[in-house]
C-alpha cells in the first residue's frame, strides 16, 4: 500500500466530477444505509437500489423514508431538504436499471462467486469508466475484481454500521486500482462527512481484523468464563462487549467466515472458535451492566483481550495494512473502542505491554508479536494530520466525532508540529484548517468542563494551559494562517483570531457560544478582537453578550477575514499565498489599552429566542472592560483566564454545561 499524496484528502486535486447516478446492489441493511448517506450528502444525485427481492426493496425504501421523517422530527433536517433527499430515489429488481450509473456499490452477501457474477453483469451494463466498489468486509479486492475487464476503476469501500451515520469508510488500496480512483473516493468521502481510511488489501482489511479476532478471542475464553463475564471485563475497553455486539448483529456467521479465511491464509491460530457453530444468541449483559468476576479471573480475561488487540495492532502496522493514527481513530469510531490500541499500549507502558504479549504468545502460539521496538508503533500525531503544500505546512484538525473540538492533546500536537518546523529554512509558514467541510473547530471540548466546575483556580489554570498554543502564535517567527472551512466556534474562533491572517470559505461562520453555556471565552476572545479590529468592537460585544453569529462575508467586510474562497482548493491556495505574503512581516496583537463602546444590557439578554444568564453577561462585560484597560496584552489575557475561572463557579455554568451534555436547552431562569 502506498501512502496517499495527502493525509487530508481534500488537498488532493481530482479531475472526475462527483457522481450523478449511483446504483447500490443489495437492499439488506447496509446497502440502503450507504444509499441514505449518499443521498443526504448529495441530494441532487439519482440513486437506485437493486435487489432480487421486491419485498427487500420496499422495506429498504420505507426505512429511508423513516430516517428522513425522523431527521425532520428531531429538527436535524428541514422538510424541503428531506424531500430533496427522498427525490430521485428508486428501487428495481432488474439490472437494466444500472444503465447510466457512474458508480455502482455492491453490498450483497459475502460470497466470492456471487460477487464475481454480479461484477461481470455490472461491467456489461455500465460505461468502461464507471466506478465499481464493493462493501465486502473481508474478501480482498485482488480476488473480487480478478476477472474484471477494467479493474483499475474498482476497489473496496468498506462502511461500518450504521453506515448513514458512522463516519468511517475503509478505502482499499490494491495494486491494480487507479491512483486517481482512490484519490476521488477519499476526497468524495471526506467532503461528504466521512472519514476515509486508506487500507491495504489483506483479508478483512484493517478494522475487521481487529473486530473479528477480538470476538473470536472472546469466544475462546468461554472455556474459562461466561459470555457475561467476558463482556463485563471487555467493557473496560469497549462501550459494548463482544457478545452483546454479536447479538446485535444477529449471530456469528461473519466471524466464522472471516476467521476461516484468515486461518486458511495465515495459520491455524486464526481458526474460529468451535462454539460459534452451536450458539445463536449469547446470554450476556447490556453495556454498563456487570456480573461478578473474581479478580484473578478478570485479570486473565483482560490480559487475553488486550493481548489479541495489541497483537493485531502491531501486525497491521508491520504488514502495512493500515496507518497508526488511522488504526486508533478507526477502532474508536467504527468499532466502539474507548481508546485505540496504540494509545492503550502507550498508556500501559512498555513493561506491561511486553508482559501481556508474552503471556498471549504462550497461551495462543502463532499469533503475531511486535517486530520492532514498541515506541516505533506510536503515531507522531493522533488528532491532527500534517501535509506539505509547496513550502507551507498544512495542519488539519481531525476529530470528526466532535467537529474538531480542541482538547489538551490536540493543542499540544499543533504546538509540537509548529515548533518542529519553525526553525526549518525550507518551511515558509503554516496553515491551520479543519477536517471535512462542516467545521473548522467547534471550540474547546465541552466534555472536559464538568471536572472544572466549582474550582476557580483549576479552571483559570486550564485556560492558561490551553492558551499556550495561542501565546506561541503571538510570537511565532513564521506566519500562521487560519483557513476556515466551516464553523469556527468559541475556542476555535479564538485559535483563528490568533493566527496572523484568516481566510474563509463562504459558508464558514464564526460564533462565541460560551454565553449560552454559562461560561466566558477565556482564551482571548474578550481581548484580542478589540485590539486587532477596534472598528468592529460593537460587533464583538454582540458576539460575546448574545452569541451573535458572524458570516464569512460579514467578517470579510469588517476586515476580520482577509479573503473569501468558493471552494476548499481556493481556500488553501489563498491561505498559502497569504503565508508567502506575510513572510517577514509579523502582525502582532497590539499591546496598548483600547477604548470600548457601551456594553449591552444583560438583564434582557437573549440568544436565538432563549434567555441568557444576566450574571454571565455582566461578568463577561466586566472582563471585557478590564481587559481593554490592561496595559499589556499579557495582563489582558490574564483577565480572561481569571474570568473563565470565575464563570466556572457559577450556577449558570453548571446548568449550561449539563444542558449541552444532556442534549437539552439550558434554563437560566433559576440560575440568575
Ligand atoms: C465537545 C462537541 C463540541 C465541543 C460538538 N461536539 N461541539 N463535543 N466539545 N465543543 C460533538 C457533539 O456533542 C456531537 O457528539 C458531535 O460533536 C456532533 O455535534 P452535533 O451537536 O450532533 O451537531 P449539530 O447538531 O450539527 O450541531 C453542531 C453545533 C453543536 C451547533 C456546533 O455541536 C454545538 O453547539 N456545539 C458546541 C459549540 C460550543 O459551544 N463551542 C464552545 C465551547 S467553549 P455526539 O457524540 O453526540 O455525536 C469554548 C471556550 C472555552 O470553546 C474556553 C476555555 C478556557
Amino acid at each position: 500500500m502506498s501512502a496517499p499524496a495527502f493525509a487530508n484528502p481534500l488537498l488532493e486535486s481530482v479531475d472526475r466530477p462527483p457522481p450523478r447516478r449511483v446504483a447500490v446492489i443489495g437492499a439488506g441493511t447496509i446497502g440502503p444505509d450507504i444509499g441514505y448517506y449518499l443521498k443526504s450528502a448529495l441530494p441532487e444525485i439519482e440513486l437506485v437500489l437493486l435487489d432480487l427481492r421486491q419485498e427487500a426493496i420496499d422495506a429498504a425504501l420505507a426505512r429511508l423514508r423513516g430516517y428522513a421523517d425522523k431527521a425532520v422530527a428531531k429538527g436535524k433536517m428541514k422538510a424541503p431538504d428531506a424531500q430533496a433527499v427522498l427525490a430521485g430515489l428508486a428501487g428495481s429488481t432488474d439490472y437494466a436499471a444500472l444503465a447510466g450509473a457512474d458508480w455502482v456499490i455492491e453490498a450483497a452477501t459475502e460470497d466470492l462467486a456471487l460477487k464475481r457474477r454480479i461484477f461481470a453483469d455490472v461491467e456489461a451494463r455500465v460505461a468502461a469508466d464507471a466506478v465499481i466498489t464493493s462493501n465486502t468486509s473481508s474478501l480482498p479486492a485482488a480476488r473480487l475484481f480478478a476477472q474484471l475487464k477494467h479493474p483499475g476503476r474498482a476497489t473496496v469501500t468498506h462502511f461500518f454500521a450504521p453506515a448513514w451515520r458512522n463516519p468511517v469508510v475503509e478505502v482499499i488500496d490494491w495494486p491494480r486500482a487507479d491512483r486517481a480512483l482512490l484519490a476521488w473516493l477519499r476526497r468524495l468521502f471526506a467532503a461528504t462527512g466521512k472519514l476515509p481510511l486508506t487500507t491495504g488489501d489483506a483479508p478483512c482489511f484493517m478494522l475487521d481484523r481487529v473486530f473479528d479476532n477480538w470476538c473470536n478471542e472472546a469466544a475462546h475464553l468461554l472455556a474459562h468464563a461466561s459470555a457475561a463475564q467476558v463482556d463485563t471485563v471487555a467493557q473496560a475497553h469497549v462501550h459494548a462487549g463482544p457478545f452483546f455486539v454479536l447479538n446485535l448483529a444477529h449471530g456469528n456467521p461473519i466471524i466464522v467466515e472471516t476467521n476461516t479465511l484468515q486461518a486458511a491464509e495465515e495459520g491455524a491460530h486464526y481458526t474460529p472458535a468451535t462454539i460459534f457453530g452451536s450458539v445463536e444468541r449469547w446470554l450476556t449483559v447490556a453495556p454498563g451492566k456487570r456480573v461478578e468476576v473474581g479478580a484473578a479471573q478478570a485479570a486473565a480475561i483482560d490480559d487475553r483481550l488486550r493481548g489479541v488487540l495489541w497483537s493485531q495492532a502491531v501486525d497491521i502496522l508491520d504488514r502495512g495494512i493500515g496507518h497508526s493514527a488511522d488504526l486508533d481513530i478507526g477502532c474508536r469510531l467504527a468499532l466502539g473502542f474507548k481508546q485505540g490500541p496504540l494509545q492503550s499500549m502507550r498508556e500501559a507502558g512498555d513493561a506491561e505491554v511486553t508482559r501481556v504479549l508474552q503471556r498471549f504468545a504462550a497461551e495462543r502460539p502463532g499469533m503475531p508479536l511486535p517486530r520492532r521496538a514498541l515506541a516505533a508503533y506510536q503515531p507522531s500525531e493522533r488528532h491532527v494530520v500534517v501535509d506539505r503544500v509547496d513550502d507551507v505546512v498544512v495542519i488539519t484538525l481531525r476529530r470528526p466525532e466532535a467537529l474538531n473540538a480542541l482538547h489538551d492533546e490536540m493543542t499540544d500536537e499543533i504546538l509540537a508540529v509548529i515548533r518542529r518546523h519553525e526553525a526549518d529554512a525550507q518551511v515558509a509558514g503554516f496553515v491551520l484548517t479543519g477536517w471535512g467541510s462542516k467545521a473548522f473547530c467547534a471550540g474547546a471540548d465541552i466534555g472536559r468542563f464538568p471536572s472544572l466546575l466549582g474550582d476557580a483556580g483549576a479552571a483559570a489554570q486550564y485556560a492558561r494551559d490551553c492558551a499556550r498554543l495561542l501565546v506561541h502564535l503571538d510570537r511565532c517567527a513564521k506566519p500562521v494562517v487560519a483557513a476556515l472551512n466551516g464553523m469556527a466556534l468559541g475556542g476555535g474562533f479564538e485559535l483563528a483570531m490568533r493566527c496572523h491572517a484568516l481566510v474563509a470559505q463562504r459558508h464558514a461562520t464564526m460564533q462565541l457560544p460560551e454565553i449560552t453555556l454559562g461560561i466566558v471565552p477565556g482564551l482571548g476572545a474578550m481581548v484580542v478582537p478589540y485590539r486587532r479590529w477596534p472598528a468592529a468592537a460593537a460587533v464583538f460585544h454582540g458576539m460575546l453578550a448574545r452569541a451573535d453569529r458572524l458570516s464569512a462575508a460579514q467578517a470579510h467586510e469588517l476586515g476580520i477575514v482577509d479573503d473569501l474562497a468558493d471552494t476548499f482548493e481556493a481556500l488553501i491556495a489563498k491561505a498559502v499565498a497569504r503565508v508567502h505574503a506575510l513572510a517577514g512581516r509579523p502582525r502582532p496583537v497590539a499591546d496598548a489599552a483600547v477604548a470600548l463602546p457601551a456594553w449591552p444590557d444583560g438583564a434582557a439578554a437573549v440568544s436565538g429566542g432563549k434567555r441568557l444568564s444576566a450574571q454571565l453577561v455582566a461578568l463577561t462585560g466586566r472582563a471585557v472592560r478590564d481587559a481593554a484597560a490592561a496595559r499589556t496584552l499579557a495582563d489582558a489575557l490574564e483577565v480572561g483566564y481569571r474570568a473563565f475561572g470565575e464563570s466556572a463557579c457559577t450556577a449558570a455554568a453548571r446548568e449550561g454545561i449539563a444542558a449541552f451534555l444532556e442534549r437539552r436547552a439550558a434554563d437560566f431562569g433559576a440560575t440568575g
